[in-house]
Formats: C-alpha cells, structure tokens, sequence
C-alpha cells in the first residue's frame, strides 16, 4: 500500500511539469508568430493604401505596394516552413537545458530502482550508493585542488582497481542503466544525485543538491592513498579529513554514515554491519558506541571489534578511535544525545564533501532539494 501510494506520487510529481508544459509553451511560442503575422499585415495594409493613393497617375505606389505584399507573404512562408530561421522558435530547438525537473526524474528513478531491487545484501543498493558518492567525492585535496567527485575518474582502472574501492562496482552497475535512460546527466553528477537519493531514501535527511560536474579521462585519476585505512587511529581520521578541509566536528557527524551498511570480507576484508538497522538512517552508530561494550573480534581476518552481548555487530579501529580521542567524543556524545542535531550537521558536512573541488556555475543559494518518496 505504502509503495502504490508513494508511486502515485511520485506519476503525480513527475506529471505535474509536463501538464504545465504546453501553457508556457503556448505563451513563448505566440509572441512571435503574431508579430510575424502582424508585420505581414502590416506590409500588405500598408500595401493597399500605397495603391489606393497612389494608383492614379503613379504607378510606382502600385509597385511599391505589390512588392511589399510579395515580400510579406514569402516572409511568413518562409517563417511556417522554416521556424527555426526566426529567433525564438530555434532556442527552442537548442541543445538541452536540464532543469529542476529534469534531475528529480532521475532522482525519481534512482528511488524506483532502490525499491525494486530490495535482494541485494540487506535489502537495499543505498549503503554501497552512498559509500560510492563518498569515495568519489574523498580523494580532494585542498592544497592541489586536486581529486573530488569532479570527474568520475573512478570509472577507470588505476582509481577503481584502488584497494579502498573495492566493492563499489556494484554501484556503479547499478546506475549504469540509469545512465542510458538519461544520457544528458555526467556521471559524476549522477553519482552524487544517487548519494543524495540514498540518504534521503533510507529516510536521513535532505541533502541540498548541485549539478554542474563534468566526466573527465583518466589523466585526473588520484594516487592511492587517499581515503582513509580502517586499521589507523584518530591522528590518520585528522590527516585524511584535515586534507579535505574538515573540522572535528565535521569528521564525526560523516563518520554517522556507518548507522548504514556492513563491510564485506571480499572487499575490505572486515565483515559484519554497525548497527541493527543498516537499511535505515539514525544515530544508532552514536548510541552503540557509547552504550555497548567493544572487543577485538577473534577471528583470521583484519583487527576488528564485535559487540560483547550480541556478537553480531561491529566496528572498525577507525570508528572506536572516536570515543578515545576526547574532542572527537563530544561530538559522539552530541549525536547520540539528539537525533536531529546529528541529521542537520550530518547534511551540512555531506552536502560540503559532496561539493569539494566543483567549479559549479550554480549560486550557493541556488542549491535544489529533491522530494523523496516519503513526501
Ligand atoms: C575514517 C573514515 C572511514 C573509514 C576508515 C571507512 C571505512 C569503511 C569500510 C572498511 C567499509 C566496508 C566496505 C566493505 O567491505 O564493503 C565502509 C563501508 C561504508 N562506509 Fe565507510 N569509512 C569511513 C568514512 C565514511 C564516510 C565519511 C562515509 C559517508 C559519508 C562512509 C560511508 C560508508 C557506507 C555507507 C558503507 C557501507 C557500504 C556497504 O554497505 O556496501 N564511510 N567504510
């Protein structure tokens, strides 16, 4: 029932424009056929008084009036054969202008292809969506103005073969269709849309969004090394994210991402999820790490804690180091304390890392919210 009542929504979103569509279209595309076909009234009135005045004795008038007539009707021929030689009926032939509209369409088809496709790993693509708009946008550097979601150089070999990336295929195949059925979008726009549409699909909150990111060739990929080893402590979280231009508190409101998802063993090596709701977006990650008890997992694989009572959870040595470093642990204290302090800094921190080292052409006040399907 949910489902079919937010599907009619989201027909009646997308309806809404192209209901709207014809009216202004209608009003643009009336100004100049009427002043073409006054001008052509005009040349042929002006014409007929030529004629009446001047027909005695001056045949010139007559002339004059004749051509006039001829060049008036040729013009309007001309202009209903050939709209696209007059001004405005050409703009409307340009090249495509995607607006508003047009990215909550594929925002719209993102959350259709979320919903649809709930087998994968705990039921849905948003984790590994997310972390995929996070890896491409975690490689800036402030100093060189080098990496960040600008580009997409994921998609080539030497940055997707990056063992940090590994794993996020699956995303990128995931949108691949999504790509076909809207080949105006760049990819890394894409990307970033598709992060902001996880989020706010596994009901976080509104993440401001964008556009503006051009694809560019594998000349831009980044060196290794850039995002973040689980294995390290707080002074690495400072180094990597210190890079990327972030504050403390920055740091622990985007660590909250780990509220969603698990780690693989075939791709980082560790396993398990953080939280016993993966598919869904809370503070929980705080409240874990503060309320329960961590021991190293005895296991073959990577370091990695389990939770004592319910052995079903996890966290990284990254995550734990937020609870031991005592500026970072205010901040955990801040989350776990208020659900909805940690989603307005949480979407002040993701909506800056998704921006790092774009050179967008749109205003910062011009930023667009998409609706979700819980609108
Ligand atoms: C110190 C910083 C961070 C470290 C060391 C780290 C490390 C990891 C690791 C090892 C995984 C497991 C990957 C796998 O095996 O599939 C993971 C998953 C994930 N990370 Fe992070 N991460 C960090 C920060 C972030 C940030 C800032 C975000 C987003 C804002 C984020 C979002 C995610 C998500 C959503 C997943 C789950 C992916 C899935 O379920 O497939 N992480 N992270």
């Amino acid at each position: 029932m949910a489902s079919a009542s937010r599907s009619f929504a989201r027909a009646l979103r997308t309806a809404a424009p192209s209901l709207r569509t014809p009216s202004t279209r209608t009003a643009r595309f009336v100004a100049p056929t009427q002043a073409v076909r006054q001008q052509w009234r005009r040349g042929y009135a002006s014409g007929n008084q030529e004629s009446n005045e001047k027909y005695e004795g001056n045949p010139t008038g007559l002339i004059f009036g004749a051509t006039a007539l001829v060049v008036g009707a040729v013009g309007y021929a001309t202009y209903t054969q050939k709209p696209e030689w007059f001004g405005q009926a050409a703009k409307a032939k340009g090249p495509f202008t995607p607006k508003y509209e047009d990215y909550q369409k594929v925002y719209d088809a993102v959350a259709k292809e979320l919903a649809e496709k709930d087998e994968y790993d705990d039921g849905s693509y948003g984790p590994v969506l997310l972390r995929l708009a996070w890896h491409a946008s975690g490689t800036y550097d402030k100093e060189t103005n080098t990496g960040g979601s600008n580009g997409a150089t994921m998609r080539f070999a030497p940055e997707g073969d990056h063992g940090a990336n590994a794993g996020l295929k699956a995303a990128r195949d995931f949108l691949e269709p999504i790509k076909q059925q809207f080949p105006w979008i760049s990819y890394s726009d894409l990307w970033i849309l598709s992060g902001v549409c996880a989020i706010q699909e596994m009901q976080g909150p509104k993440i401001p969004y964008r556009p503006g990111r051009a694809d560019r060739d594998l000349s831009f990929c980044t060196p290794d090394g850039r995002l973040p080893d689980a294995s390290k402590d707080q002074s690495h979280i400072r180094a990597i994210f210190g890079r990327m231009g972030f504050n403390d508190q920055e740091m622990v409101a985007l660590s909250g991402a780990h509220a969603l998802g698990r780690c693989h063993t075939d791709r980082s090596g560790y396993d398990g999820p953080w939280t016993f709701s993966p598919t869904t977006m809370t503070n929980d990650y705080y409240k874990l790490l503060l309320e329960e008890k961590w021991a190293w997992k005895k296991w073959n694989g990577p370091k990695q804690f389990e939770d004592v009572k319910t052995k079903s959870l996890m966290m990284l040595p990254t995550d734990l180091a937020l609870i031991k470093d005592k500026s970072f642990r205010t901040h955990v204290e801040r989350y776990a304390n208020d659900n909805e302090v940690f989603f307005k800094e949480f979407s002040d921190a993701v909506l800056r890392l998704f921006e790092l080292g774009v050179p967008f052409a749109q205003a910062e006040d011009q930023r667009w919210t998409f609706k979700s399907s819980f609108d």
